[in-house]
């Protein structure tokens, strides 16, 4: 049954619930064939930064996608490698990854799913990248950047926090530009953490294009979410993220009924006795808003006693005010409830997955046959390009 079943600037994606308009701006160019391209890291479940941030947005933009329209979504287990792993779990979070993606809706008929490990291309193209792309240029990098920084703290100094960490982790970025540039994307929806990545990745290959002398890669467009950076539940000052020590500032898209009440009580908000946006003043409450304004309401709806809701975030939080009297406590029952009814179907479909390896394994293995046809061909005319064959196969 499951089987049958089954611009160059950073742009905003308006999620508030009407996928129909997501892209309304692009009617000016409707004819025009969109190609989107997306990853994600197997490090473990997804969390609903990821959800909100980026994969929300995925399915979305499947469910609007014209027919000329391609969409490539992968998991990077090459990404994963730059820190130690123990393989089984790696292999683990990898399918479990999978089967995550196909729960939230990613249709593999509608789109290419795939395992980025499983179509050796990414490397290729990122060795081509690695030779035009500055050392001086990744040192700017954030990621590299905090790295540095840790290290710092614990009291390195600069030429062994240097030596010490591993080209992987320095190059990463460039990965990254290949895993994108590979598939000639119009679109790539993230977070905001992955600006400065996909930054560079025009940068790459605006420099490509002018070594070749022709337009060959795109520039394309970030796509970001309003909840394009869901902040942590502990800690409002940084990002909601997997490698955070305090498991409760995380809600994982399978956590239980229990556990998602419990990290939403323990939210760090202020002691303000009404609701508001401000995500300067008040982040942590903002945090909780903006989380909500993300969801797909109809919880809220049922909560607030109405069929119409305006879910954008400042004019949610005054409707919230009205209805809790301001009441922190409340807002906090009225998400939980919320995100318990939103993450219940994605975890019976999950689980019902997790029961279907060999389905996994046959979405994974159509996928990577689908996303290796096209990347043969851009690295096909890239090795014409380079000089190292001469004409393209
Ligand atoms: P990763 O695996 O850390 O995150 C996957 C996606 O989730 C978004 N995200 C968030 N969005 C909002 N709030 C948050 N707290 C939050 N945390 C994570 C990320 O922005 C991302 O969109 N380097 C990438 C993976 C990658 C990739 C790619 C992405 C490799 N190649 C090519 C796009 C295209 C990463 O580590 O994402």
């Amino acid at each position: 049954m499951l089987r049958r079943a089954r611009l160059h600037s950073v742009q905003c994606l308006s999620t508030y619930g009407r996928a129909q308009t997501i892209f309304r701006m692009q009617h000016t160019a409707l004819a025009e064939k969109r190609v989107i391209v997306s990853g994600i890291q197997p490090t473990g479940v997804p969390h609903l930064g990821n959800y909100l941030g980026a994969l929300k947005s995925w399915v979305e933009l499947q469910n609007t996608a014209q027919p000329q329209d391609e969409l490539y979504f992968f998991i990077v287990g090459l990404h994963a490698l730059t820190v130690p792993q123990n393989p089984k779990t790696l292999f683990a979070d990898r399918q479990n990854l999978m089967a995550a993606l196909l729960a939230i809706g990613v249709d593999p008929l509608r789109c290419t799913l795939f395992q980025q490990d499983a179509v050796p291309e990414h490397a290729e193209l990122m060795w081509y990248f690695a030779c035009i792309t500055s050392f001086g240029r990744l040192e700017r990098m954030t990621t590299w950047k905090s790295k540095l920084a840790t290290l710092h703290n614990g009291g390195n100094t600069d030429h062994v926090q240097a030596s010490q960490l591993q080209l992987g982790l320095f190059a990463y970025p460039v990965l990254q530009a290949a895993d994108i540039l590979l598939y000639h994307p119009t679109h790539v929806p993230v977070g905001e953490d992955q600006a400065q990545h996909l930054e560079l990745t025009r940068d790459i290959a605006e420099g490509f294009n002018r070594m070749v002398k022709k337009r060959y890669f795109p520039t394309p467009s970030t796509l970001h979410t309003p909840s394009k950076k869901i902040l942590s539940l502990r800690n409002p000052a940084v990002k909601m993220s997997k490698s955070a020590p305090d498991a409760n500032s995380r809600i994982l898209l399978t956590d239980s009924p229990k556990n998602i009440q419990a990290k939403v009580r323990r939210a760090v908000t202020d002691a303000d006795r009404f609701l508001s946006y401000d995500p300067e003043a008040r982040p942590g409450v903002s945090n909780l808003i903006n989380i909500l304004s993300a969801l797909d309401g109809g919880t809220l709806r049922r909560e607030l006693g109405t069929t119409v809701l305006d879910t954008d975030p400042a004019r949610l939080a005054e409707t919230l005010h009205t209805a809790t009297g301001g009441s922190g406590a409340k807002l906090k029952a009225i998400l939980s409830e919320s995100l318990i009814e939103a993450l219940r179907p994605i975890q019976e479909r999950y689980h019902d997955l997790l029961q279907d390896p060999t389905y996994l394994a046959t979405i994974e293995k159509r996928g990577a046959e689908r996303a290796r046809e096209r990347a043969h061909t851009t690295i096909s005319q890239v090795r014409t390009m380079l000089g190292l064959q001469k004409e393209t196969l």
